[in-house]
């Protein structure tokens, strides 16, 4: 084994994600032979208990209170960038400027007008960029994604993928910055969840040309800070039906497909799933049951859903046993072993983080589905 390449990272939004990559690099020793070793040796948040939490990291060297201080430091290689949607924009162009690698947190850009300026100012320059995503990377995910990827499908009749959680069933729950469209974001719910739910349909080439949007809006009020009624104006919830041009150029049918985000859904604590049928094949996985894969096939005449379980076979091996099941945490941990892997250019056949085009394309969806959602019809992205 050839030595890892230390990585120097600076974390900008000391929140619920930026803590988690602080647990993915007190975990990395369970990589078998990855090429790179991270290390987090600078926060910055505002807000001073969030930037205190990594204090009990002794790798950190630099707590700010802005974002500037890092992008100035030339010690620090990649930036994680992890903050509300309305601060993407400036935090993303001035890390571009600065000419820093970041792995940028999704929708990447309040609203589609936002996400096309950062993607131009990535395409003109030399900064290394990914966008967070890290459910495909279950084992059962990606052995899915590889089914459906190697033609096994035949001609797709139904996609459906979904990203369900029950966080806003609790009408008593408080107002964040994540329930507000100056915030969040228009497109609510689907800047959450949307590319939760694109990343792998878009990377098999699912493109949607018309978008049906039924959005809903359920809680239109929650406590604020002192426990009187504040608006909280974001869809809550996101069925988007769109009709998609078949992968065989040759064929001029369209399939269905559908994106399900949901901050609402009864019976979800926090599910991920996707689901594809063709006429030779169908494959469904989902994390609520993470060790087994469901593959469909005609044989001799019968229908038959078989169970496979894909086990801990990670992407990126682990000094985990195959035997034991995977989840969330390990998910992140495999999502960034492949965004260091594939900035090194370590990748190969692997599969990647999501793109900035990828990004980009799920928030022409989401807009579509705003025009949509306004205007009763279906609408092109
Ligand atoms: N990949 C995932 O599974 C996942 C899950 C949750 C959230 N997210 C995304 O991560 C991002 C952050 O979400 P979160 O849940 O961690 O939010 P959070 O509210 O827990 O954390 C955001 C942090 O950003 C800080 N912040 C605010 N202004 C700042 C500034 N000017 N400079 C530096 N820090 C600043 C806040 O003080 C806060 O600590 C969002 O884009 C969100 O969509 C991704």
């Amino acid at each position: 084994m050839s030595t890892p390449q230390p990585v120097r990272i600076g974390v900008v939004g000391a929140g619920l994600m930026g803590r988690e990559l602080a647990g993915v690099c007190g975990r990395w020793t369970a990589l078998v032979d990855h090429p790179v070793q991270p290390t987090i040796v600078a926060v910055a948040d505002p807000v001073p208990v969030a930037r205190d939490w990594f204090r009990r990291l002794a790798s950190v060297e630099t707590f700010a209170d802005s974002w500037q201080p890092l992008l100035e430091d030339p010690s620090i290689d990649v930036l994680y960038l992890a903050v509300p949607h309305h601060l993407h924009e400036s935090l993303y162009l001035d890390a571009i400027a600065a000419g820093k690698d970041f792995l940028a947190e999704k929708p990447f850009g309040i609203d589609l007008p936002a996400a096309e300026r950062i993607a131009h100012a990535v395409a003109g320059s030399s900064c290394f960029v990914r966008v967070s995503s890290e459910f495909p990377f279950y084992p059962g995910a990606l052995r899915a994604f590889a089914f459906a990827a190697s033609g096994a499908l035949g001609d797709i009749l139904d996609v459906r993928s979904q990203f369900a959680h029950s966080s806003d069933l609790d009408r008593g729950k408080g107002i964040n910055w994540k329930r507000r469209v100056e915030t969040c974001g228009e497109i609510g719910v689907m800047g959450d969840l949307g590319l939760h739910v694109a990343h792998v349909p878009l990377r098999l080439g699912y493109r949607p040309e018309t978008v049906y949007a039924m959005l809903d809006k359920v809680v239109t009020h929650r406590p604020g800070p002192d426990g009187a009624p504040v608006p909280c104006d974001t869809w809550d919830n996101a069925l988007l039906a769109c009709r998609v041009p078949s992968l065989d150029p040759a064929d001029e049918r369209l399939f269905s497909m559908l994106w399900e985000t949901r901050r609402i859904a009864p019976g979800q604590m926090n599910s991920w799933s996707f689901e594809a049928l063709g006429m030779d094949g169908g494959v469904r996985f989902s994390t609520r049951s993470p060790s087994v894969l469901q593959r469909f096939a005609l044989r001799d005449g019968e229908q038959v859903w078989e169970e496979v379980q894909p086990g801990n076979a990670s992407a990126w091996p682990t000094i985990t046993g195959g035997i034991f099941e995977f989840g969330f945490t390990d998910a992140l941990l495999q999502m960034w072993a492949s965004y260091f892997a594939e900035r090194t250019g370590a990748l190969g056949s692997r599969f990647g983080t999501a793109t900035v085009q990828e990004a980009l394309d799920a928030h022409r969806v989401f807009a579509a589905a705003l025009a949509s959602q306004a205007s009763g019809t279906a609408v092109a992205p």
